[in-house]
């Protein structure tokens, strides 16, 4: 089944034609991150209205480095949410249109779910049920997966999601926006330790998340050290990221255990983080488990893992209808 993914929930238009939701033919993502930079996060209306320029061009260039024509197309799968709602229309409006022009059947799909199915387009998959962290600008969480479009919460965020906390500290620190992979970067420069955050656990017994203490720690310290921060920066993202990779890694594994899977997957803009890859890694190591992380182009948003999580839809006959419309908050 040839299925054309779209995707424009926040600032990304993408497109991307995958086969039987496993073998991606092209994936084109063209990112909004110049309009948005000077303002320090997203702003709705201009996404919507880079989206409205970029979508044709964008499916047009996945179309054909693809090599496929638009009349071979078994189906369209788009981001139907969560997501911002101005932004999700234009792919989903384009989406209904092309598919009914095309007479070719079209399903929406919920945005977290095509993080959760990016595993699914690398090589050696994770067999179910695994335990997944989907850590993005908009969801923290941890989800116990036992099929392709079925999973349950067992743990989110109960204020900033892990990547809007990065993305908050670099804005205070007039590191840009977004702040994931300049913190990244910069981290290596410092040393975690020189610099003490704390570490939010919550209660070390649920699966439950919380960063905004951890932002406000960061800003503390900027307040107090206001004219010598500057030199301290490489150390103060150091201690931030450490700080959340420690929570991060320790949860996830601590919830494969407990749900007993063998299996972790790690999802979202923020798996692209090469500290938090390398630490669930070592410590999903030390208990016998095996670690699932998409390359870096898969982590952060794209219309492949819309095409990847829509097979599995289209296959059980669920199709989306013209009467349909698009969620900005997830369901579960
Ligand atoms: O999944 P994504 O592309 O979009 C959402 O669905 O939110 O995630 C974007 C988030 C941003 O907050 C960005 O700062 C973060 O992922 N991010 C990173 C890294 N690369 C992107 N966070 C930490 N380290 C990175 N290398
Ligand atoms: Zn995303």
């Amino acid at each position: 089944m040839i299925i054309l993914g779209i995707e424009t929930s926040c600032d990304e238009t993408a497109a991307a034609v995958v086969v039987d939701g496993t073998q991606i033919l092209s994936s084109v993502v063209s990112s909004q991150i110049d309009v948005h930079h000077s303002y320090g996060g997203v702003v709705p209306e201009l996404a919507s209205r880079k989206h409205m320029e970029a979508i044709v061009p964008v499916v047009n260039e996945a179309l054909g480095a693809s090599g496929i024509d638009s009349k071979q197309l078994d189906a369209i799968a788009v981001t139907q949410g969560p997501g911002l709602v101005g932004a999700l229309l234009v792919g989903f409006c384009f989406a209904k249109s092309f598919a009914f022009a095309l007479d070719i059947p079209w399903v929406g799909v919920n945005h977290l779910e095509g993080h959760i199915n990016s595993v699914f387009l690398e090589e050696d998959p994770p067999p179910f049920p695994f335990v997944a962290l989907l850590a993005s600008g908009g969801h923290t969480s941890i989800y116990h997966v036992t099929s392709h479009t079925g999973c349950e919460l067992i743990g989110q965020t109960r204020d900033d999601a892990a990547g809007e906390a990065f993305d908050k500290v670099a804005k205070m620190l007039g590191l840009g926006y977004p702040g994931g992979g300049v913190i990244d970067r910069l981290a290596r420069e410092g040393v975690p330790g020189n610099i003490v955050f704390p570490r939010p656990f919550l209660d070390k017994s649920t699966f439950d998340f919380s960063f905004s203490g951890l932002k406000t720690a960061v800003r503390r310290y900027i307040q107090k050290q206001m004219d010598t921060y500057q030199q301290e920066i490489p150390d103060i993202v150091a201690e931030f990221q450490e700080a959340v990779v420690d929570v991060l890694s320790y949860k996830v594994v601590h919830a494969a255990v407990v749900k007993g899977c063998e299996h972790i997957a790690l999802v979202g803009g923020v798996a692209a983080n090469n500290r938090l890859r390398e630490r669930v890694k070592q410590e999903a190591g030390l208990k016998g488990l095996t670690v699932h992380i998409p390359s870096i182009e898969l982590c952060g948003d794209n219309a492949a893992m819309i095409a990847a999580a829509g097979y599995h839809y289209l296959i059980t006959g669920t199709v989306s209808g013209l009467c349909d419309d698009v969620y900005s908050r997830v369901r579960y």
